[in-house]
Parts: C-alpha cells; sequence; structure tokens
C-alpha cells in the first residue's frame, strides 16, 4: 500500500501500557522481551539488527509511528502517530525456509483471529496474508527471513538449510477515520468499518497470544499444523478457492495471468487454474480478477 499522504484523522489518545502488556503475556515467548518506541523509522528493520546482533526468540519491537513503515513488494506502509499497530516479532523457530510460508500464513491467522476476537469482526484473508474487510485492506503482514546452513549437521542428509530468524512484521489500521482519494477504494480501518475506536493493546494482547500458540504448533506439529493452517485457510478465507483472480508475480504491471484459485499445494502456495493450465503462485500480487 503506497501511502505516502494518508489524510487520516487520528485525534484519539490509545497509549500502550507496558506493566499491563507484560503481565497479560506472562508465561508467554513474548515476556520481558517487549521494546517499545514511541517513534522509529521502522520496525521490521529494528527487528533485523537486533536479530543480527544477537536478540532472543520471542522478541517484540512496537511503536505508536513509524517514519520509514515497509510493505511489501517496496511499498511503503503508511505509520501516523497513534494511528494504527506497527509490531514486528522475532522468530528463531526450528524450521526449514522451505516451510517458511506457514509461518506467514499462520500470522495472518493469528491476526485473523485477535480481530476477532476483540471487535467480532470477521476478516477475510487474502493469500498469502493481507486481511482484508469487505474488500479493503486493514492489515498487512511482511515476514523476512535469514537463513543459514547449520555446519554442526553430522550428516549430508541434515545439512538442510535452517532459518536462523524470521521477523514477521505486522501493521493494522486502527483508528484512521478516512484514507485518501486515491487509497478510499482499496484501504480501510477498524475504526472506518465500526464507526468506534479499539484499543491497539488489546489488539495487540490478542494477536501475540495467538501467535504463540500458532508458532508453537508449527515448531511441535510440523505436518499436522501445516494441515490445520491448510483447512483454517479453506475455511476462513474467500480467496484460496474458487475465486477469480489475477496475479501479478513480479508487481511490476507485467501483465501477469488469470484464472481461478484451487486451493493449496504442500508448502502453502496458491494453485491457480487458467485456461493453459495449474499455475502455483510462489509469490506476489493476487487481485480480484
Ligand atoms: C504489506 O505490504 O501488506 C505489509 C505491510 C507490513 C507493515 C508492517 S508495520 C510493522 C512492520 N514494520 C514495517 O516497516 N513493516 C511492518
Amino acid at each position: 500500500m503506497n501511502t505516502a499522504d494518508s489524510g487520516q484523522q487520528t485525534a484519539v489518545s490509545d497509549p500502550f501500557d507496558l506493566e499491563t502488556l507484560e503481565a497479560a503475556l506472562r508465561g508467554s515467548r513474548f515476556a520481558g522481551k517487549l521494546h517499545f518506541f514511541p517513534s522509529i523509522g521502522s520496525t521490521n528493520t529494528c527487528a533485523t539488527g537486533q536479530a543480527d546482533a544477537g536478540a532472543p526468540d520471542g522478541s517484540v519491537y512496537f511503536a505508536d509511528e513509524q517514519t520509514d513503515g515497509r510493505g511489501r513488494g517496496a511499498h511503503t506502509w503508511e505509520s501516523a502517530a497513534g494511528a494504527g499497530l506497527y509490531v514486528s516479532v522475532l522468530l528463531r523457530p526450528r524450521l526449514a525456509p522451505t516451510n517458511a510460508l506457514w509461518l506467514s500464513l499462520a500470522t495472518g491467522l493469528a491476526v485473523q483471529s485477535a480481530v476477532r476476537q476483540v471487535t467480532s469482526l470477521e476478516a477475510d484473508l487474502r493469500w498469502p496474508n493481507d486481511l482484508l474487510l469487505g474488500r479493503r485492506k486493514f492489515c498487512g503482514i511482511l515476514t523476512e527471513l535469514n537463513a543459514e546452513n547449520p555446519v554442526s549437521s553430522a550428516r549430508v542428509t541434515e545439512m538442510a538449510t535452517q532459518i536462523r530468524h524470521a521477523v514477521v512484521g505486522i501493521g493494522i489500521n486502527v483508528h484512521q477515520a478516512e484514507f485518501p482519494a486515491e487509497l478510499r477504494g482499496i484501504a480501510t480501518s477498524l475504526r472506518i468499518e465500526t464507526g468506534r475506536e479499539w484499543s491497539r493493546q488489546e489488539l495487540l494482547v490478542a494477536l501475540l497470544q495467538s501467535l504463540e500458540n500458532e508458532v508453537m504448533a508449527l515448531t511441535e506439529a510440523g505436518e499436522r499444523a501445516a494441515q490445520s493452517i491448510c483447512r483454517r485457510l479453506e475455511a476462513g478465507s474467500t480467496w484460496i478457492r474458487g475465486k477469480r483472480v489475477r496475479i501479478e508475480e513480479r508487481g511490476d504491471g507485467d501483465g501477469g495471468f488469470a484464472g481461478v484459485t484451487e486451493g493449496l499445494d504442500a508448502r502453502g502456495f496458491l494453485r491457480v487454474r487458467t485456461p493453459e493450465g495449474m499455475r502455483t503462485v510462489l509469490s506476489g500480487g493476487v487481485r480480484e480478477g
């Protein structure tokens, strides 16, 4: 979402209370690892730097404002002070990079569940992990990976690359009262959808609790967790099966291709039936076609 000029009115006061947050997250991997910034460039950039410097699994970086919020595909993410939830979570899961997409998809499900829990809204998930209310996006997720070849593996067959760390960045539009004309058709906020304000702190707690469950399942139950993610996506997203879509794989107006979605493959990639046959979408923009 390129939102240089947001035009939003966000006069609400919705501060975070770190003590209450810590108490709510006691016992989880995030306890004692919350880092709040009144203003920061990008929480994802910060989390990546901290990961390289050795920060532990479960470190959380969140901000009231981002001055250089980043979106997928080199887009920016409008992050005005007090308007949204801007949070990045550093994870060090025992997962192969080939399974990384599950982490990203599971994060989408975690946001969907948190939003349902706090607001009772039923958000749609557009593969891989945009969250929509109606046809407009209110949440985006940017997952950035660092993988390595473990040198300690004794057997060649175990020399598969592992994720060294993953930074999962989540941006939720909460308090925006409006968006500039060029975004009005594609962007929304919880306030616009419900006509009332929601607490970013409550959303953050629900999100982290839900993410904790997803990550635990994924790292402990592997294949079974992936099947569960797949099942829940089929049930909770209108985009996974039977949706006429247009895919722009390079996101540069390359023309892409059109077809009808037909579920996910074994790694979580989107399958699209086209007149020329089945295509697998590895990345890129999925739009209604
Ligand atoms: C998208 O393009 O849909 C992904 C948007 C991700 C935005 C979030 S806000 C918190 C974190 N920090 C960033 O700079 N980006 C992510």
